[in-house]
């Protein structure tokens, strides 16, 4: 076992804990001229760190947000920004103490829901992350992929300078506003590592915005990836869509036939996509379009598990009375009646019973009751309240978080 203290970093802790996390996930060390420039996107906030003697060894973040929840509230969550620890310590405990002075930091401090984004699946359940959304990764192939003729029209697209970029996109972002379950806002500290993809010296990216009857509703931020070359005069480039929000069904349409109308170009790929958005069924030949994966997406954790069953809305079903198991935060353990009048902690016996991790996957509507059931992650008592579950639970819209962080 290593020996090693966990405690909130200093302002002066800040540079050198970026450092750990991004050498764990296989990145330089940052450099002057980025740490200018995106240093304030790793405020001292909201950090615990792991140190051996005075220095460093793991760290994991966080930044106080609002989600979009089922019935369209925006709830309190903490967004997991960072979890890594140095090569040659993992395997020794060091997350584990690390996720649980955050967890316990969560709690203290009346966050009822947190969310993460996980570079492996096999890592967060143990401390209670379901996987709450799914993203899929497609692909339309051009030039034969075009949209049908009755898809919604009428908007414009312009592209944007990266210093219009860095001015006008927080705002539009926010004026879309949260309208899907999983959707998180965009704190001004997230933006500054965003900015450097289509404004920083190495930018890659490009810009461009819908603006419909009612103004600017929608945007795209991509990266050209060309193939083409002197010996390959053919290859068209493929163009990679990293960031696309749109108000409605008009600019969506708008920003995709815009991305499948410019020239040279033999692909689009959009990755981490809503699982419904309808690109297939937009275009005039639904087989151009090709769904590559299937993935999680957002992982969700319930801290408070009543204040976070309470925010959400339930379809109209009769209740039904979870029994949740949690062993991090064992003071969430306990049942819980749910409906869609309200939710309480309650005596009662349990049709359903269920680890937090599990509540974190049925939360968003994602995976409905039965799913899981089937897959042996609900314990059912009560047959019947699986079918309430479904009712009560599911989501017309499926859930995306559509935020990388
Ligand atoms: C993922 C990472 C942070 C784990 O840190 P760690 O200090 O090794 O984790 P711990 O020792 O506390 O492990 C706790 C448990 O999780 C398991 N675990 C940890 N990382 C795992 C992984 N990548 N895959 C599968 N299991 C993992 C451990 O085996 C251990 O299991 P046990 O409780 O049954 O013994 C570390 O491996 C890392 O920095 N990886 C590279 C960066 C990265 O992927 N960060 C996550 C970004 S979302």
């Amino acid at each position: 076992m290593t020996a090693f203290d966990v405690r909130p970093i200093t302002e002066d802790e800040r540079r050198s804990t970026v450092d750990v996390l991004r050498r764990s996930l296989h990145h330089n060390r940052i450099t002057d001229d980025a740490w200018a420039r995106t240093g304030k996107s790793w405020p001292a906030e909201h950090k615990f760190a792991a140190f051996d003697g005075g220095t460093p060894i793991g760290i994991v973040s966080s930044f106080d947000t609002g989600i979009a929840v089922p019935g369209g509230r925006a709830v309190p969550v903490a967004a997991v920004d960072g979890a890594g620890v140095r090569a040659d310590r993992t395997r020794r405990g060091v997350l584990s103490a690390l996720m649980a002075a955050q967890l316990a930091d969560f709690a203290a401090r009346g966050v009822p829901l947190a969310v993460l984004h996980a570079s492996e699946p096999t890592i967060y359940g143990r401390f209670g992350y379901g996987s709450a959304a799914l993203g899929k990764t497609v692909r339309v192939a051009r030039p034969a992929g075009r949209l049908r003729e009755r898809v919604p029209a009428g908007g414009e697209v312009r592209m944007l300078t990266p210093e219009e970029a860095v001015k006008e996109l927080p705002a539009l972002y926010e004026r879309i506003g949260l309208h899907r379950p999983g959707m998180i806002g965009r704190p001004d500290l997230w933006w500054p590592v965003a900015h450097d993809r289509y404004a920083g010296p190495e930018a890659g990216h490009l810009v461009a915005v819908h603006s419909g009857p009612d103004g600017d509703d929608g945007f795209v931020v991509y990266a050209t990836v060309s193939r083409r070359s002197f010996d390959s005069p053919d290859e068209g480039a493929v163009l990679d869509v990293h960031d696309m929000h749109a108000a409605g069904p008009a600019a969506r349409a708008g920003l995709w036939r815009f991305l499948l109308s410019v020239d040279l170009v033999s692909g689009v790929r959009g990755r981490h996509r809503p699982v419904d958005e309808p690109l297939a069924v937009m275009l005039a030949d639904h087989r151009h379009a090709a769904t590559l994966a299937v993935e999680d997406d957002l992982w969700l954790r319930p801290v408070d598990v009543e204040a976070a069953l309470g925010a959400r809305a339930y379809r109209a079903a009769g209740p039904v009375v979870l029994a949740v198991a949690d062993r991090t935060l064992p003071g969430n353990t306990g049942h819980y009646e749910v409906g869609p009048d309200g939710v309480r902690r309650t005596s009662a016996a349990a049709d359903l019973a269920l680890d937090v991790d599990t509540l974190g996957m049925l939360y968003l509507g994602q995976w409905s009751a039965t799913a899981l059931a089937d897959a042996g992650r609900i314990e059912v008592r009560d047959e019947a309240a699986v079918a309430r579950a479904d009712e009560l639970f599911t989501t017309v819209t499926a859930p995306w978080c559509g935020t990388h962080f």
